[in-house]
């Protein structure tokens, strides 16, 4: 296997959560270039060098690194070696970013994506199909990590793709016969995001020999900061210009999706909402027009307020959460990470 020496990732998670504990602060940066060079290798160990490169295409593309950090910083509540010293723990950091990345070259293709991480995506570079296989090759390469981390982190990781699946299939289905939209909205985002988020911290827990009770607040930390992960995306979907973001605006609207502020608008009174269900009540909003005017009455009513005041609620979970935690400087750092992907704005 060649080694692959990682560049530093710029606008850092780690710099930007601006820590007072130094130790800290190099262990998450040693911990996080480790777990990057780890996981470029892994993706690129293959025999065919183009599929190599094109296993690495999205990895180097970018990425906030947040499930690998996480990964790290519940690490430190364990009873074993430290987390920049041990390569279970980066072994772990990496297969969890590895099962991202698979699932993003799917997403890009179920929702028709062009742009990921301010690049085209990979379905705009090869087609679905190429596409596709990458994602089944790079959620093979974690699930050999896993076996190679042991029967607890194979239980865990098989866990957490089935809910990914699970949630990205109850999108698909829609709400059941009488079941409230919101409702099954967040039982969707708690699958296909939070899932992921909350197997980062168990997993760093399991590689760390972190004690049960520790490793359910973090799991239960993890799972409303997921919800919070993915309310601030669906905002940014129409609230962000794609230069910030990286993606195609409004592209939930064109592939029918309807996220919390969409559900919250459409349950407005007035000409506005009126206007607003009759572009949606088809489904996918295809026509740029149309997509156009639906951004416009989205920016134009309370949903968005409405949405953050709930995404607020699930951020003092969060950090709610933490207060069954020892108060070692980890447990500060996870609660100024909930700020940022509040606030986040990519
Ligand atoms: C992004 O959602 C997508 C997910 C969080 C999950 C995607 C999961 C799959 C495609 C199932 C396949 C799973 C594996 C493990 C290969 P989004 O479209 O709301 O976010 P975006 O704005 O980043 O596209
Ligand atoms: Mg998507």
């Amino acid at each position: 296997m060649t080694a692959l020496t990682a560049e530093p990732l710029p606008d850092s998670l780690v710099a930007r959560l601006d820590l007072a504990d130094r130790g800290l602060v190099d262990r998450l940066h040693r911990g996080l270039a480790r777990s990057e060079t780890r996981l470029r290798e892994v993706a690129a160990d293959v025999p065919d060098a183009l599929v190599a490169q094109w296993s690495r295409y999205l990895i180097e593309a970018g990425g906030k690194r947040l499930r690998p950090l996480l990964v790290l910083l519940a690490a430190e509540f364990g009873e074993t070696a430290p987390a920049d010293r041990s390569d279970r723990v980066q072994d772990a950091a990496a297969l969890v970013e590895l099962i991202h990345v698979a699932s993003l070259h799917h997403d890009d293709v179920m929702d028709g994506a062009r742009s990921r991480h301010g690049v085209p995506s990979a379905p705009a570079r090869w087609g679905n199909r190429t596409a596709v296989q990458l994602g089944n090759r790079l959620l093979i390469r974690a699930a050999r990590l896993a076996a190679d981390l042991g029967g607890e982190v194979v239980r865990l990781q098989g866990g957490a793709a089935e809910r990914l699946v699970q949630g990205q299939l109850r999108e698909l289905t829609g709400p059941a016969v009488g079941e409230s939209p919101l409702t099954h909205h967040f039982a969707v985002i708690a699958d296909k995001t939070a899932s992921l988020i909350s197997l980062a911290l168990r997993l760093g827990g399991a590689v760390a020999g972190v004690p049960a009770p520790a490793v359910r607040a973090l799991a239960e930390y993890g799972e409303h900061l997921g919800i919070v992960f993915q309310l601030s995306d669906d905002l940014l979907d129409f609230a962000a210009e794609p230069a910030e973001s990286g993606k195609d605006a409004g592209i939930d609207l064109a592939v029918g999706v309807r996220t919390l502020p969409v559900l919250l608008a459409l349950s407005e009174d007035g000409p506005r909402a009126a206007e607003l269900r009759r572009l949606l009540e088809d489904g996918p909003v295809v026509d740029e027009n149309g997509r156009r005017r639906a951004v416009e009455l989205l920016r134009s009513s309370t949903a968005e307020a409405r949405a953050r005041e709930l995404l607020h609620s699930y951020a003092t979970d969060a950090r709610d959460a933490l207060s069954a935690l020892p108060d070692v400087p980890a447990r500060a750092a996870l609660a100024g990470l909930v700020g940022l992907v509040e606030h986040r704005t990519s």
